[in-house]
């Protein structure tokens, strides 16, 4: 089992808060599309033996991609990788680009499950993040997507925004609700250092939210996706039973992916590597043949903590018979050791074999899987 994963590194404008790679310079878009294309057949050999299950378009913004870029792209996936029968194939979308004639070409492609940055149903705080659709947009967006017969829909939400209140961010979650959607992905606001609000936050023009409003507002999170039936199988995703992306719940359970485009990572394993964050190097390298990405070696250590990284955040958590049958027995017991303290603490629940963050534990997620790692090399 496989996924891929294809970056379009393209934003047609900035918003304050993110760090994901991209580049506002649209026009060497076919450019790129022709790179992305040589690189997936440069990197065959990378998924030899295994089927493709999923297919992820993510950004950056891949709804810039006109319809016969995007089949382009996957037309070549098909040609030289062993696709399987009805794959997951995601694509991330702004709702201002989901027009009805874009939705209705969209629908004419493989691609089977939408994932739209709605962020907040405010348009002040829109404003405030320098998104380019307002409120109204992206619940038309939806409407649209529905409509042209789109019924596996993720929406991204964002909470913890400065000027951001309990009642607000319930009232966010409600629109997203009645909007009758299939999964959520929920994210508190982080300040990424070199971002635009990074810069707001250092020099006081952004107000962060006090770690209470923090609490209250992911408790309103974990009350109301439960009052929707909806599954909290992630820490920050949420959907309803049959809609988890299978293409992230891959990664979180060490599937081997391929990533292509500027900034994407690959993994199997064994190793990890990531390409050049940078398009026009990208494109330059690629058109000369040449795969401009570096790569580090997975030795058990890294392995393990990898492990504890990613599935520790999800509902599944540690499974101890793989730590025992992938490493050893002390690795078993150094793992236990570190978790004892939060066992005791009900910030985890060992239930059949497993390690599982508690509703208060997901609260110190970090620490608890920063206290977990092993830096002892001996052990393995
Ligand atoms: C690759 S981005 C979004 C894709 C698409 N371009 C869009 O804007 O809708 C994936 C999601 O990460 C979330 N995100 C990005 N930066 C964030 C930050 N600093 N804090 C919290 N969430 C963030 C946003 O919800 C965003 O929709
Ligand atoms: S959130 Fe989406 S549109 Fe905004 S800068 Fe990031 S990738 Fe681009």
């Amino acid at each position: 089992m496989a996924g891929i994963y294809i970056h379009i590194p393209f934003c047609k404008q900035k918003c304050f808060y993110c760090d994901f790679y991209s580049t506002t310079l649209v026009k060497n878009k076919s450019a790129y599309v022709n790179a992305l294309i040589k690189e997936l057949s440069l990197q065959k050999s990378y998924l030899k033996n295994s089927l493709v299950e999923t297919i992820y378009f993510g950004g950056g913004t891949p709804s810039v991609l006109t319809y016969g870029e995007l089949m382009s792209i996957l037309n070549q996936i098909y040609n030289v990788f062993d696709v399987a029968d009805n794959p997951e194939i995601t694509f991330e979308a702004n709702p201002d680009d989901l027009t009805h004639d874009y939705l209705k070409e969209l629908k004419l492609s493989p691609v089977n499950r939408l994932s739209i940055g709605v962020q907040s149903f405010f348009d002040d705080d829109l404003k405030t993040m320098n998104r380019r659709h307002n409120a109204a947009e992206a619940e038309a967006a939806v409407k649209l997507s529905q409509d042209v017969g789109f019924h596996n829909i993720s929406l991204d939400l964002i909470y913890g925004l400065p000027k951001m209140n309990n009642q607000k961010w319930l009232y966010n979650l409600n629109k997203a609700f009645n909007l009758n959607i299939q999964h959520l992905s929920a994210y508190h606001l982080t300040y990424e250092p070199k971002t635009v609000f990074y810069n707001y936050l250092k020099n006081k023009i952004l107000i962060p939210v006090v770690e209470q409003e923090s609490i209250d507002e992911y408790q309103t999170l974990i009350n109301k996706t439960k009052q929707e039936d909806f599954i909290h199988y992630e820490i920050s995703n949420f959907g309803k039973k049959g809609f988890f992306s299978k293409h992230n719940s891959n990664y979180w359970r060490q599937e081997k992916y391929l990533g292509v485009g500027p900034s994407a990572h690959s993994f199997n394993n064994t190793s990890r590597q990531w390409n050049v964050r940078d398009t026009n190097k990208y494109i330059s390298f690629i058109e000369n043949e040449i795969l401009p990405f570096d790569s580090e070696i997975l030795d058990p250590g890294k392995q393990y903590n990898d492990y504890i990284i990613t599935s520790l955040r999800t509902m599944w958590g540690v499974d101890l018979a793989f730590l025992r049958e992938t490493f050893n027995e002390k690795v078993v017991s150094c793992c236990l050791k570190s978790a004892e303290q939060y066992i005791k603490t009900k910030k985890i629940n060992l239930a059949e074999n497993h390690l599982i963050l508690s509703e208060t534990g997901i609260l110190i997620a970090d620490k608890i899987i920063s206290d977990l790692f092993i830096i002892d090399d001996e052990v393995f």
